[in-house]
């Protein structure tokens, strides 16, 4: 996939998912139980809400604010994290404001993860329809950091369910593969054709 291309990310890290939502759901499912917290900033997709919710998660919300430019204040978060958070969540670009985060504030985030010992989870469902000069692929980043993408949106396929997930946490990529397994056994072979010849 395009974000294997991203420096520091080796094909061994990217797990094709039936699509971005599907990397969520293999992800909140993995990683937490209802004894975790999480802390979500917010607007985000409905996944990365929902499922930790229908886990039984505690969730504490960072909520970005239009008269702040919704503007991530890693302070906010950072007061917001509990000795039991296993999770930070976050969507970027964002939907729905189209809003990105700078590169400080994304390596401040995932500084914070990294010394909390927990994981950042970013939703890059947009990353491909970036203006300018994108974001490295937070995976790249950190081994604490999971990245998110698909071929939905700047692809323009989001009826062929494929998306993935990177993470270079060979153990935690291992969990994610096997969820995966229990989930759908494999990736629909039409769908990874079609999108093969899309790229
Ligand atoms: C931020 C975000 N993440 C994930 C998804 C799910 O995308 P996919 O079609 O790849 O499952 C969407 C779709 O609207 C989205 O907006």
């Amino acid at each position: 996939m395009d974000s294997a291309q991203d420096a520091g990310i080796s094909p061994d890290d990217v797990l094709v998912t039936a699509g971005a939502a599907g990397a969520l759901f293999i992800i909140s499912t993995s990683l937490l139980s209802a004894n975790d917290h999480l802390v979500v900033i917010r607007p985000n997709y409905a996944t990365n809400i929902e499922t930790p919710r229908a886990i039984g998660c505690a969730i504490s919300f960072v909520d970005l604010a239009f008269e702040e430019g919704f503007a991530i204040d890693v302070e906010r978060v950072k007061a917001a994290l509990r000795p039991d958070t296993k999770l930070i969540s976050v969507t970027c670009p964002h939907n729905p404001t189209g809003t990105m985060m700078s590169r400080t504030e994304l390596d401040a985030l995932v500084a914070l993860a990294e010394s909390s010992n927990c994981r950042l989870l970013v939703d890059e469902t947009y990353r491909d329809l970036s203006y300018g000069r994108r974001l490295p692929t937070a995976a790249s980043l950190s081994p604490k950091a999971i990245s998110v993408s698909s071929l939905s949106k700047a692809f323009g396929i989001p009826g062929i369910r494929i998306g993935w997930l990177i993470t270079r946490d060979a153990e935690l990529q291992e969990k994610f593969l096997a969820a995966k397994e229990q989930i759908g056994i494999c990736g629909s072979v039409i769908d990874e054709g079609i999108a093969r010849g899309m790229l």
